[in-house]
């Protein structure tokens, strides 16, 4: 059968695709990124897509409602092509105008990090590239080809005592490769403790080595590709994991992986291949080949980390949570297929348990936090609130679940921080009058995990709130912005008129009740730590906040919700993309290799489900800002 045509509307993007294909795959093929919270299990509702003509197979609706139905709306994973189609894909339905955290991108409201430890770590990085000039083999200066240029190697790297090794694919080419070029050679290696390996050996030329930083978060993956020679970022791409087809979330990815062979081989190419689209796209603008690539880092979450290599990711989500491994094997670019040197070793960041990854451990080492007596607390904020603290003697971390509300879940006009969401909000505590800024200036349709902390602030500085999170309708009768309806009570923040959705945007109880819970588990993690620890909030020196929700957040009014502690706001720092500059940092640097191994095994991993603490401190948290006023003083 010959394949069919599917036009994406508003695009006019046209593919084809087999008979059978889901429209959630056909979008994915057409690089039109649609939700699937439930990893296409026809479940979560995300995938709505309307039907503009041809006539596919329905496999089910879902929650869709009749009404939905007869206007053509249908779940993109649960409609098969058997025909030509014409699809509209609404706004609601899609990923792909999120904001990719590059790195230093936002200028938050205090300082981003300025600390870059190369200095202090030693620029030697990974892999290096030299030019090496050998003499002409005679019929009296017979050695072979490969002990000729061992020799010299070993002369100009000063390596007495480190084996050099050469894999067989190069050693092939050794002898066309040296002759074709005269003997004048530039050979790539990668250097780890155990020795030197010959990755590339080329004509003599005076191009730089690089090296690829990269970030693979559930959502987004990020590659920096780094000069070796000078540190430099010379270009950077984002783009979404493609692995979102298969769900939202690490939890989602897992049960889809872990299905059949097949789906785990799948979803490793998905990232697989959004890292290479990235690879391809750097080196076309920087007119270099992919055998300038010498050497690569990846820092990402435990799941995504075992997804990248392959490895079966099951036992990550059940009791106890086992990760595989923590501490992962480099393996050569050619076995995970990545558009660079075939030889050239990749990298991962260690893990420290299931729920505190790569991602982490990067973090932790450019935030400097194990290097001096100040004790410094270090959270990455996002479906888990990822928390480390300590000092050069000791570093514990746990992960919260704090839920999807800081990423726009479970609220009612929750979004990412992309164009169209409210990310300040000021209210007027007399009128109840509401000022907005919104991403990019546009018509709000949503309000993202910033705004809504800063909406919370002003909701209870405004008395629309009380302290528990409930509604004041008696104290606001007059005002036609706080009303009930049916199944709850809501504040408008946007009337219909001014929204880009031409409907109120709203903030109802539910949504602040939802958004007490995820401040009250991270606050919770933060205490469940001082108190093991027991180490005083105010001994903290330093907070780092990581992450694309910490990159926005206001700290004055995050204070005021009880999200963070108590403390001056010159204590706070914004770190940005602390994964991909941890990438960046290894990668320049074998001590910052070295120590970032070390922090892996270093820093104790606390379960927060084992013993009473956490659950008391997260019902005391449970208060805006807390039970104990004592904790927030400015608050009082
Ligand atoms: Fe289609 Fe969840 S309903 S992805």
């Amino acid at each position: 059968m010959p394949p069919f045509h599917i036009k994406f509307m508003p695009e006019d993007r046209i593919i084809d695709v087999e008979d059978g294909t889901s429209l959630l795959e056909a979008a994915a093929k057409a690089e039109i990124f649609i939700k699937s919270g439930c990893g296409g299990k026809g479940t979560c509702g995300a995938c709505k897509v309307v039907v503009l003509s041809g006539d596919p197979l329905v496999t089910g609706t879902g929650n869709l409602t009749p009404e939905q139905i007869s206007k053509g709306v249908r779940l993109a994973c649960q409609t098969l092509i058997q025909g030509d189609m014409t699809i509209e894909v609404p706004p609601e339905s899609r990923l792909q105008e999120h904001q990719v955290l590059m790195g230093d991108v936002h200028k938050g409201i205090l300082q981003e990090s300025k600390h870059d430890l190369l200095e202090r770590f030693g620029h030697h990085p990974l892999a290096t590239k030299l030019r090496i000039s050998l003499s002409v083999p005679t019929l009296t200066e017979n050695t072979s080809d490969w002990a000729r240029l061992n020799m010299e190697l070993r002369r100009v790297l000063k390596a007495e005592d480190k084996p050099i090794h050469i894999p067989l694919s190069v050693l092939k080419h050794l002898p066309e490769s040296l002759r074709k070029a005269n003997w004048d050679v530039s050979v790539t290696l990668t250097e780890i403790d155990s020795g030197f390996t010959v990755t590339r050996v080329e004509p003599g030329n005076d191009h730089p080595p690089y090296g690829l930083a990269i970030d693979i978060g559930t959502t987004t993956v990020v590659v920096y590709l780094i000069n070796l020679l000078t540190g430099e970022i010379e270009e950077q791409q984002g783009s979404y994991n493609k692995q979102a087809k298969y769900g939202d979330d690490v939890i989602s990815r897992i049960v889809y992986a872990v299905e059949n062979e097949e789906h785990l081989l799948g979803i490793q190419h998905a990232v697989v291949d959004t890292i290479n689209e990235l690879i391809d796209k750097i080196i076309a603008r920087k007119s270099i080949s992919n055998l300038d690539i010498s050497s690569a880092i990846v820092a990402g979450n435990t799941t995504m980390t075992q997804l990248f290599l392959g490895v079966d990711p099951r036992y990550i989500r059940l009791e106890p949570y086992i990760p595989t491994m923590t501490s992962v094997p480099s393996v050569p670019a050619r076995e995970i297929g990545l558009h660079m040197i075939p030889e050239a070793l990749v990298h991962c960041y260690p893990s420290v348990a299931s729920y505190v990854g790569g991602d982490i451990v990067a973090g932790t080492l450019v935030t400097d936090l194990a290097n001096g007596e100040d004790i410094i607390l270090f959270i990455d904020i996002g479906t888990n609130g990822e928390i480390v603290l300590g000092n050069q003697d000791w570093l514990v971390t746990c992960a919260c679940s704090a839920g999807p509300s800081f990423e726009g879940g479970g609220i009612t006009f929750g979004m990412r921080a992309m164009p169209g969401a409210i990310e300040r909000v000021i209210i007027d505590s007399e009128t109840l009058d509401v000022s907005l800024k919104v991403i990019n200036n546009l018509p709000p349709v949503g309000i993202c995990g910033s705004g809504l902390v800063d909406c919370m602030a002003k909701l209870l500085g405004a008395g629309i709130i009380d302290r528990a999170g409930n509604f004041q309708l008696a104290h606001h009768s007059g005002s036609e912005r706080i009303r009930a309806t049916p199944d709850d009570k809501e504040f408008v923040l946007a009337w219909a008129h001014q929204s880009g959705g031409k409907k109120d945007v709203v903030i109802t109880e539910n949504d602040v009740k939802n958004v007490i819970r995820a401040k009250g588990a991270i606050y919770a993690g933060i205490r469940s730590l001082l108190n093991m620890v027991a180490v005083d909030i105010e001994m903290i020196s330093r907070i780092v906040i990581a992450g694309g929700f910490g990159n926005y957040l206001n700290v004055h009014d995050s204070v005021q919700i009880g999200l963070l502690p108590d403390l001056d706001t010159d204590r706070f720092e914004f770190i940005g993309n602390s994964s991909v500059k941890g990438a960046r940092l290894a990668l320049l640097s074998q001590n910052a290799w070295r120590e970032a191994e070390e922090l892996g095994r270093k820093m104790t991993y606390v379960e927060l489900s084992v013993g009473a603490t956490f659950m008391d401190e997260y019902v005391s948290a449970l208060f805006l800002p807390h039970t104990d006023l004592s904790l927030f003083p400015s608050c009082q």
